[in-house]
């Protein structure tokens, strides 16, 4: 794939709002990427667009990158001190790295599930209200239903329905991890960053994250970071190979799993190393 440098990526208010009608469009476009700590550039020069609601799965060997550049997409790298991006990311057509960026609603639309599920030792239906709560919802039934769809999109609700005022804490680590996703959920993200998700669960937990993640492309477009490449062919719609901080081949899943255009590529896919 070429992404030509641009200096301004145009606006792509109008492709996203066709979002609703399943049009392939971009929700996000990074151009020319370097994420540095210190001296030590971690990414390099990394440009890729996601389309609105597709599975984008990150893989690569340990080490190569893959989490720093999630982190790029919500600024979350900007807590690590020593830590410096440079190049362009837009979101819904909009610089997230621009001045007067509102960090919390970006981080907002971006939302991130993490390896570790990491409940707050609050009940679930406190969990999930959390967010929408700060965004100043406060009428009870709102809050109700809220609590219903996202735990219903999260694939959830049948199995805590009748303990939503039980501490989150007490579910199983799968449920733990879809009571998060539907936490994220709540405050309505356009991106959910998902930083191997399932490398804290058993198989079977495992097996339920991948068919939730198929089912939240109706409703968010999903980053995905994975070390399991079965994964990765499993739940995403396109697959980034990252080597060495640099984006080595971006594609369909299934061109990067069976024909992929790199030497680097098939070796790893293949097994070979990593
Ligand atoms: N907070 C940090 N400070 C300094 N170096 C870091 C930090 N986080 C990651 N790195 C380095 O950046 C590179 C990429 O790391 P990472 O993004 O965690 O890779 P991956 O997620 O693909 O395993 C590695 O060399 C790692 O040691
Ligand atoms: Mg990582």
């Amino acid at each position: 794939m070429t992404i030509a440098p641009t200096k301004k990526i145009p606006s792509i208010s109008v492709a996203v709002s066709a979002n609703r009608s399943k049009l392939q469009c971009p929700i996000l476009q990074a151009r020319n990427v370097s994420v540095f700590y210190g001296s030590f550039e971690a990414i390099k020069q990394v440009s890729l667009d996601v389309n609105a609601n597709d599975v984008v799965a990150f893989i690569g060997p340990s080490g190569c990158g893959k989490s720093t550049f999630l982190r790029a997409i919500n600024r979350i790298n900007d807590m690590i001190v020593g830590c410096r991006v440079t190049g362009q990311i837009h979101l819904g057509g909009h610089d997230i790295y621009g001045r007067n960026v509102d960090l919390v609603k970006l981080r907002r639309q971006v939302g991130m599930v993490f390896q570790k599920p990491n409940p707050f030792p609050r009940s679930i239906y406190d969990n999930i209200t959390y967010g929408p709560k700060l965004q100043g919802i406060t009428r009870r039934s709102e809050l109700d239903a809220i609590v219903e769809d996202c735990l219903r999109k999260a694939a959830l609700w049948d199995e805590v329905k009748d303990r939503l005022h039980s501490s989150a804490q007490g579910l199983s680590g799968g449920q733990q991890q879809r009571m998060c996703i539907a936490r994220t959920l709540a405050t309505r993200p356009q991106i959910m960053l998902m930083d191997e998700p399932c490398s804290a669960l058993d198989p079977i937990a495992t097996g339920k994250i991948e068919d939730l993640i198929v089912e939240l492309k109706q409703y968010v477009t999903v980053v995905i970071v994975t070390h399991n490449m079965h994964q990765a062919a499993r739940v995403s719609d396109r697959t980034a190979f990252f080597y060495l901080g640099q984006l080595i081949e971006y594609d369909k899943t299934s061109t990067i799993f069976t024909n992929p255009a790199h030497k680097r590529t098939e070796e790893y896919v293949t097994g070979r190393f990593g």
